[in-house]
């Protein structure tokens, strides 16, 4: 059973979260993927309604978020201004990185802030399912044909103020989804922006697709504002984390520098935890 004082933090958090990125609670609930009932129970000191396991998936995600979690490097900030432009000036931009270098992490930082709507894309989702957890993380339950969810969701996003779709592991999309896309793009490309990130193949899939003429590619990259490839860690960024880490041979540190990306680093410093017995 987590203590009562546990919870009362849990509350403090939540209220600072919620007001660093400007969401409400309503809001905050369907991100984090609770009730609201959960909310108000913690919200009104209803303690007894709240379960450890409760308190364990919430602190879990608010830790996950907070400063001090994440990085801020390059990159990191990198995808925050790309989202930011394509936010504002309702663009559809293309980020490219390698697997393991932030993009999950920047994207699902930036995700939490006010009218910003994440959805992971895979390759088992069909259109539907696509649609149907995108309209759920607009905080809608609804069921009808893809004609419909379409122009549901399109009219959600078009109701909200400066909306931005985050849609991740795009490199996974699949043809009959990606023309559907368009279909939202085009309804509501006034005031919605989209980021689209993958890998590598991502976009050389599109414009290969696209130079075979393939329904639907070459109009769908020609929409694309914005292509922008993530570099992975520079030297300095790597021996700022090391050091944070507990690293400090000077040899090792070096030795880390030629790494590239974040979860390769992150495997070298278990590595090394494991082998000092820190953990
Ligand atoms: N800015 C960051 N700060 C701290 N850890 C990070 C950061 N970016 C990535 N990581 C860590 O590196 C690993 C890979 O990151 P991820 O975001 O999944 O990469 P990608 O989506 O590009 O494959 C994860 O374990 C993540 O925790
Ligand atoms: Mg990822």
């Amino acid at each position: 059973m987590a203590k009562i004082e546990e919870k009362k933090e849990l509350q403090n958090r939540i209220s600072v979260f919620c007001e660093t990125n400007g969401i409400s609670r309503a809001d905050f609930a369907v991100k984090a993927d609770v009730s609201p009932a959960t909310l108000s129970a913690l919200d009104n000191g209803q303690w007894d309604k709240i379960s450890l396991s409760m308190v364990k998936k919430l602190t879990a995600f608010i830790k996950s978020t907070e400063a001090g979690n994440v990085f801020n490097t390059s990159d990191f900030q990198t995808v925050q201004d790309l989202c930011d432009t394509a936010k504002k000036y309702h663009l559809m931009i293309g980020l490219i990185g390698d697997t393991g270098t932030g993009k999950s992490t920047a994207l699902t930082y930036y995700g939490n802030r006010k009218n910003v709507y994440r959805v992971t894309f895979e390759k088992s989702m069909n259109p539907k399912q696509f649609y149907t957890t995108l309209l759920r993380e607009l905080g809608v339950d609804f069921e009808g044909n893809i004609n419909a969810l379409i122009n549901r969701a399109a009219a959600e996003l078009n109701a909200k103020e400066s909306p931005l779709i985050i849609i991740d592991e795009a490199g996974k999309i699949t043809h009959s989804v990606l023309l559907y896309l368009h279909d939202l793009r085009e309804k509501t490309k006034a005031g919605c922006g989209i980021v689209l990130a993958g890998m590598p193949y991502f976009k050389t899939n599109l414009q290969k697709f696209a130079s075979k003429g393939k329904e639907g590619f070459s109009e769908f990259l020609r929409r694309i504002n914005i292509w922008h490839t993530l570099n992975g860690l520079n030297a300095a960024e790597v021996k700022y984390i090391a050091e944070k880490n507990g690293i400090s041979d000077k040899e090792r540190v070096k030795e880390l520098c030629r790494i590239k990306r974040f979860g390769d680093l992150a495997n070298e410093i278990l590595l090394d935890k494991i082998m000092s017995n820190a953990i």
